[in-house]
């Protein structure tokens, strides 16, 4: 197992958590949960994420299962969806306390909607000490899906001198069931802009305003 790599995640109804399951697979790494003790299961608990969200508000995190202390990880990956264009008031809860322990960050962000959400990457780096070295933003079962993905786990895999491995391909069985849809004509051998899945890997000296976020 590759002990300088770690993704630890929050998920609602299970779709970053397939995400992260699979990045962790394909690292060989660790993979660690994160919640709070808020009920935010069924209609009126996504009401509730959305409040907290928009308002920034966040509450007590469970404590994270790791084998070593966050700040000896070469490379830690948080992975979170997007909530109200935010990310999720439970994954701001983890990095408000305990961002500073953070050296070298990754960040994955799932939604459901077109849109890339790349501002998210910025209000998590309001959190950490340096800028994040790589990034993806991805939308589960999506045609791009398994092409950004891959991109991002090069980066990280290139950051860390990590080996790639094999993974089983869960929600990429998604796409090619969605894919399978749609007419031949249509289909892309490449992933469109609008397929909402982009990757990027910020060089070292790729300087960020950071703003106050509460
Ligand atoms: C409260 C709430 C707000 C959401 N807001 C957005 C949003 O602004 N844009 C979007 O594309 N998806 C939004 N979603 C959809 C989730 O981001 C998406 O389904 C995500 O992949 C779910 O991840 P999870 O299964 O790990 O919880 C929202 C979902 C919830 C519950």
């Amino acid at each position: 197992m590759n002990q300088n790599i770690i993704c630890i995640y929050y998920s609602r109804t299970g779709k970053t958590e397939r995400v992260m399951r699979e990045i962790a697979q394909s690292l060989d790494c660790e993979l660690a949960e994160v919640h709070d003790r808020v009920r935010r299961g069924g209609a009126l608990g996504a009401l509730r994420c959305g409040m907290d969200a928009m308002r920034k508000k966040t509450r007590a995190i469970s404590r994270v299962e790791s084998k070593r202390p966050l700040w000896e990880y070469r490379l830690v990956i948080l992975g979170t969806p997007v909530w109200a264009g935010r990310c999720s008031s439970v994954m701001r809860g983890f990095l408000k306390r305990r961002g500073f322990e953070l050296t070298d960050v990754a960040y994955v962000i799932t939604h459901g909607s077109e849109e890339p959400y790349r501002e998210v990457f910025d209000q998590m780096d309001l959190y950490i000490k340096k800028p994040h070295i790589a990034d993806v933003s991805l939308r589960p079962g999506s045609t791009g899906y398994v092409f950004w993905r891959d991109q991002f786990l090069k980066a990280c895999a290139d950051y860390t001198d990590a080996e790639l491995h094999p993974i089983a391909e869960e929600l990429a069985a998604e796409a090619n069931r969605e894919a399978a849809s749609i007419a031949p004509k249509e289909r892309t051998e490449k992933p469109a802009a609008e397929d909402a899945a982009t990757v990027n890997a910020p060089s070292d000296g790729d300087e960020k305003t950071k703003q106050t976020e509460q």
